[in-house]
């Protein structure tokens, strides 16, 4: 069921189906044209330091699959392009391949490139009991996680809306923060969302218990929520068709998210509907680290490891285009470059609290 999921998920993505959420976020960031940039564009430097490693320019593709014998392709493409370029990459969740011993290549190819920052994969409901009885991911696993993909850093994905939604998906969620201070103790933790944001106290909770960094993954780009509706419908699961419906645009806004865990001053990947080096631009002003990058790379991926050198390159180039077009000659110029926020975030924003 498990390497079945992990591929649906990339055919879901990949396919026709409408997967994003209904509200491009990153658009109502608007960075204030500059005529007289006095910048030379070749002397443009993107080059930023994220949890101790130098990439070339400020990327993480985040983590997508693994798991079943397509995914292979998929990552080795990733990984070696990643390399290729010098941005940051994480797999998909390993528990297929550390649970279940289920096409460990496919995670492990990552190996085969000096990719600057690479990271593993679990999930939160899997580090704490659920209904099922089988033995939750604890340190050992973790390592071994880490090991099989040579990793610097380990994601803990938080995703209780796709539980929510899915078919077979998990119900508990009580332990999770705990084991995360646990597995803290060990191991440099990434906590990381997909899709729905995190907020300021849960950024407080997690930055309490010690992790090192965070990935909003807000609301704004590949909605869980869509994902899972498709394979409700594919199974005929009236339940999970209703509830992904009512639930498609749930979560925090990419940029809001963003805003909201910066305070912690813990490094702060922004993702969640990053689109373009544009989109990577409007995030770096509002104070990022860097940006994540998942469902916006799939396609290149799994079509050739040319195509995906390609769109990171294209995507280098908006980037740069949008710093000599604001002045910034340097990602730290960058964040002081004028932003008009518009739109549904600046409601958010500006919306009162009760
Ligand atoms: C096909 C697919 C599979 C994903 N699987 C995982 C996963 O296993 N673990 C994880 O932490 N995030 C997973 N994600 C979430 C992404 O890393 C990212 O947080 C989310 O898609 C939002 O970014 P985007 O709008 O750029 O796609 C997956 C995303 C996609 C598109």
């Amino acid at each position: 069921m498990l390497l079945h999921r992990k591929a649906e998920h990339v055919q879901i993505v990949l396919g026709k189906e409408d997967v994003q959420s209904s509200y491009r976020f990153w658009e109502d960031v608007q960075l204030v044209h500059n005529s007289l940039p006095e910048v030379d564009f070749d002397k443009i430097d993107t080059r930023v330091k994220l949890l101790g490693k130098e990439l070339a320019f400020p990327l993480v593709i985040t983590g997508m699959t693994g798991g079943y014998p397509g995914a292979a392709f998929i990552n080795r493409n990733l990984a070696r392009a990643a390399a290729e370029v010098g941005v940051a990459f994480g797999v998909g969740s390993e528990r297929a391949a550390i649970v279940k011993g289920a096409f460990p290549e496919s995670y492990s190819c990552a190996k085969d490139y000096s990719v600057p920052l690479k990271i593993a994969n679990i999930g939160a409901p899997q580090i704490i009991p659920q209904a099922d009885g089988g033995r939750p991911v604890g340190a050992e696993e973790a390592r071994r996680a880490m090991e099989l993909i040579g990793a610097n850093v380990l994601a803990v994905h938080l995703n209780p809306l796709q539980e929510r939604i899915q078919p077979e998906g998990d119900r508990n969620a009580r332990g999770c923060l705990e084991q995360i201070g646990k597995l803290a103790k060990e191991f440099p933790i990434l906590a990381k969302e997909t899709g729905a944001g995190i907020s300021k106290d849960v950024a407080t909770r997690l930055k309490r218990v010690g992790v090192k960094a965070f990935d909003v993954s807000g609301r704004g780009g590949t909605s869980f929520a869509a994902v899972e509706y498709h394979r409700a419908v594919k199974q005929g699961a009236k339940r999970q068709i209703r509830l992904g419906k009512t639930f498609w645009d749930w979560g925090i806004p990419a940029p809001v998210s963003l805003l909201e865990v910066l305070p912690q001053k813990l490094p702060v990947i922004a993702s969640g509907g990053v689109r373009s080096g544009l989109d990577a631009a409007r995030a770096l002003a509002l104070g990022a680290t860097a940006v994540g990058f998942a469902g916006g790379i799939l396609k290149a991926a799994s079509t050739s490891y040319g195509d995906t050198v390609e769109e990171l390159r294209l995507f280098e180039e908006e980037l740069k285009t949008a710093m000599f077009l604001t002045g910034a000659a340097t990602v730290v110029d960058l964040k002081k470059v004028r932003k008009i926020v518009t739109g549904q975030t600046a409601m958010w924003l500006r919306g009162h609290e009760i």
